[in-house]
Order: structure tokens, then C-alpha cells, then sequence
């Protein structure tokens, strides 16, 4: 393992199944004696928990603009005192979420301009990047059936905006090959896991 630990992104859209994912990954690492440390975005702990509260569960309108902020302000705080900290000790941070989330849904999703996006990231990871990203790539239909009915302000933006997000990290994914790894997510879990794993330790045995 290199002298730093390492950051691995989960992304995908709603009902992808990476969250599930993810714990196995934790679950799966932490049996082969890796220290890790799972957590997501947005809201991880303490002020980053308020922000997530504002940004799923507020009922009035809000703005793109505002939204997107919303999800930076949270993304600095948390590289900061959680991300960087925890692989500076040689710790695998599996993040649930991070900077491409903010490209395909408040860019590719809601038609933010995403060089600006790119450039707000940049700005509140302060250039960190994750070593690896795993897109979780569900066809829409499955995704709306996993989320089922009791949905949240952003899983409620309706099937258009989740075609669109897909088809964002699909694009993510196109120009960043070499970090960002596609898993077909239609499958079950067993046979998800399987390809993550994969992938998984391709990053690790490097
Ligand atoms: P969450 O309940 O964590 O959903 P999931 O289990 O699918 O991750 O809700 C996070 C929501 O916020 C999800 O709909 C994606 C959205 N999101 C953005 O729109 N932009 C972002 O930068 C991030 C981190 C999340």
C-alpha cells in the first residue's frame, strides 16, 4: 500500500444500489485488515448533517445556484475534517458521494454550467481528488422501483432529470477513464459486488 491511504468515491443516481455497495466494500476491506473509514455527502457529521437537513428535507423553492452551494459548503467542511485527516493516516476513505454528484445533478441534471462546476469543486476539495470513482449505472426503470414511493426533495425532481443525471456520469465516466470505473447496476447485489471488488483491488494491488 502507497505511504497515504486512499479515497474512493461511490457516485450514481438515486436507487443505484451504492450505498449498499459501499458497506460491503467497508465490510470487505476492514476483513482484509485495512483501516477504513466510510462516510458520505452530504452530511457526514456536525455542520455537514445540518446542511444535508436543508438540502433534502426543505419544502420551498431553492434556487440551482443556492443548491449547488449548498453541496460545496458541505464538501469543504467535510474534506477538511474528515477526508483528508483519515488518508493522511494511511486510512481507505470510501465516500458515498462527492464531487461528481455535483457535476451530474446540479450540471448535467439541473443545467448548471459545469466548467463552473468544475472549477467550485476544485475550490472546495482545495485539488483533491479521489484515486478512484465507482459509477453505479442503473437503467432509470430499476431506480424508480428501488426508491419506491416515500421519496426525497431531490429523488422527487421527477424521470427526466434522473435520464439526464445517468447519462451525466455515463459522460464523467467518458472523460475520465482512468479514474472513474462504470459498474452495471441493473444486476443483484451479489453480482454487483463481485465487479466492485474487482475493481477494488485493481486500485490496491497497483
Ligand atoms: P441521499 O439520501 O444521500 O441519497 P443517496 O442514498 O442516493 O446518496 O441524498 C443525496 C441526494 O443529494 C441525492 O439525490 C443526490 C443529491 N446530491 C446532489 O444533487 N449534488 C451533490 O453534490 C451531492 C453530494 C448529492
Amino acid at each position: 500500500m502507497k505511504e497515504t491511504g486512499y479515497f474512493i468515491t461511490f457516485e450514481g443516481a438515486d436507487g443505484c444500489g451504492k450505498t449498499t455497495q459501499s458497506k460491503l466494500v467497508q465490510e470487505y476491506l476492514e476483513n482484509k485488515g485495512y483501516e477504513v473509514v466510510w462516510t458520505r455527502e452530504p452530511g457526514s457529521v456536525g455542520l455537514g448533517q445540518r446542511i444535508r437537513e436543508l438540502l433534502l428535507h426543505y419544502d420551498g423553492d431553492v434556487a440551482p445556484r443556492c443548491e449547488a452551494f449548498l453541496f460545496l459548503a458541505d464538501r469543504a467542511q467535510h474534506i477538511e475534517h474528515i477526508i483528508k485527516p483519515a488518508v493522511k493516516e494511511g486510512k481507505i476513505v470510501l465516500c458515498d458521494r462527492h464531487t461528481d454528484s455535483t457535476i451530474a445533478y446540479q450540471g448535467y441534471g439541473r443545467g448548471e454550467d459545469i466548467e463552473e462546476l468544475k472549477y467550485l469543486n476544485n475550490l472546495a476539495t482545495s485539488g483533491m481528488k479521489p484515486d478512484l470513482t465507482i459509477v453505479f449505472d442503473v437503467s432509470t426503470e430499476i431506480a424508480q422501483l428501488r426508491i419506491g414511493a416515500e421519496k426525497d426533495r431531490m429523488e422527487s425532481a421527477g424521470i427526466e432529470f434522473h435520464k439526464k443525471v445517468r447519462n451525466g456520469y455515463l459522460e464523467i465516466a467518458k472523460q475520465e477513464p482512468e479514474r472513474v470505473k462504470v459498474v452495471n447496476a441493473d444486476n443483484g447485489i451479489e453480482e454487483v459486488f463481485e465487479d466492485t471488488k474487482i475493481i477494488i483491488n485493481e486500485l490496491l494491488n497497483q
